[in-house]
């Protein structure tokens, strides 16, 4: 079996910025709201004129470049989304285009807030095994085009933005390696977090047109928080085990940007101070399957972390997923 390791990584966020204020003009919330119960100060909208696959290319672009590779090495693309351009088929096609890349596979994961870790798992692999050598793995949304922008959504549409992140993986020949990776899912808590249309389902339909308002994210909130804050801490150490390690050992942790306080209660639980768990969500909201590489990719940019550090990506999201890699650096 081979090795892989992250070689590169790049990161994009719309311009237009949303403050907790800017919100509040047209919802009934607040910024004192909106801090206090996600840590949340401002989040990126994408306009209309930008998709997912506008982010996920710049993203791309930026990873290609900081990994000194030929695009022309790239030998297969997983995408992680919710909110792809079209129905179908996936961003991942429109980035093999773009990209101007040979006809190699391509495919999204429709995992959630989970899809980068998951898309991550896939590459590693892939890699492993020798079926590929090159991988590019993006996280991207563009999902705040979906939330309700009002009084009604206000649960759901303060703590979501858009961007995306990107990864290129390649064959290892050191020590820096994807350690490992976890994944889980329980669908009984599928209704907890999702958007029903549109979809096959017959719920989604009234009289052969698709049911508008079944046509935007709902969540249960306590729900989501009671779960995320103990499938975190499990799947972290999950990662730990697996590989004979102690919390210790870890330089970071990089966990989904979900809500600042279940970043606490993550650290709480594993007994870590708050300088060891990276956070950015002030900055951009939870922005779903992009949350963790543009983490990670600001996390390099400035330097946080060296060779032979040790951290571990986790995730929770809807599904429920939940997952980890535990990576050296
Ligand atoms: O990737 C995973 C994605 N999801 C998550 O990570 C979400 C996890 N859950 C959470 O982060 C929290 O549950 C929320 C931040 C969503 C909500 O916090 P909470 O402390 O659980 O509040 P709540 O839902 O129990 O609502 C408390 C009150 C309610 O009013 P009443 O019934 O007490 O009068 C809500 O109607 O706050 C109200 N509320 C708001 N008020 C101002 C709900 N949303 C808002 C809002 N602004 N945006």
């Amino acid at each position: 079996m081979y090795k892989s390791k992250i070689i590169g990584m790049g990161y994009s966020v719309p311009e237009n910025i949303i403050s907790n204020n800017d919100l509040s003009k047209i919802m009934d919330t607040s910024d004192d709201w909106i801090q206090s119960r996600s840590g949340i100060k401002e989040r990126r909208w994408a306009t209309n004129d930008v998709s997912t696959s506008d982010l996920a290319l710049e993203a791309s672009r930026a990873a290609i470049k900081n990994s000194k590779i030929n695009s022309s090495d790239i030998d297969m693309i997983i995408v992680g989304t919710l909110s792809s351009d079209y129905f179908f088929p996936g961003v991942s096609a429109q980035l093999q285009e773009k990209l101007n890349l040979k006809t190699i596979g391509a495919f999204d994961i429709k995992a959630a807030c989970s899809a980068f870790i998951y898309s991550v798992s896939i590459a590693d692999q892939f890699i492993k095994t020798g079926a590929a050598n090159t991988v590019l793995v993006v996280g991207a949304e563009t999902q705040t085009k979906l939330i309700e922008k009002s009084t009604k959504g206000r649960d759901v549409a303060v703590l979501f933005g858009d961007g995306a992140g990107a990864a290129l993986l390649s064959r290892s020949n050191s020590e820096s390696s994807i350690l490992s990776t976890h994944l889980h899912s329980d669908g009984k808590h599928l209704k907890s977090l999702w958007m029903e249309a549109p979809g096959t389902s017959k719920d989604s339909w009234v009289n052969g047109s698709i049911d508008l308002s079944k046509f935007t994210p709902k969540m249960n909130g306590r729900e989501v928080f009671r779960n995320a804050v103990t499938r975190f801490p499990e799947v972290i150490n999950e990662a730990l085990d697996a590989n004979d390690l102690d919390i210790n050992d870890i330089k970071f942790i990089v966990p989904h940007q979900a809500n600042y306080r279940i970043s606490e209660a993550i650290a709480k639980k594993l007994n870590i101070k708050m300088d060891k768990v990276i956070s950015n969500i002030h900055k951009y909201g939870n922005t779903t399957a992009a949350s963790i590489p543009i983490a990670l990719a600001e996390a390099l940019e400035s330097n946080k972390i060296s060779k032979g550090d040790i951290i571990i990506l986790a995730a929770f999201g809807a599904g429920f997923t939940w997952a980890s890699a535990a990576i050296r650096w």
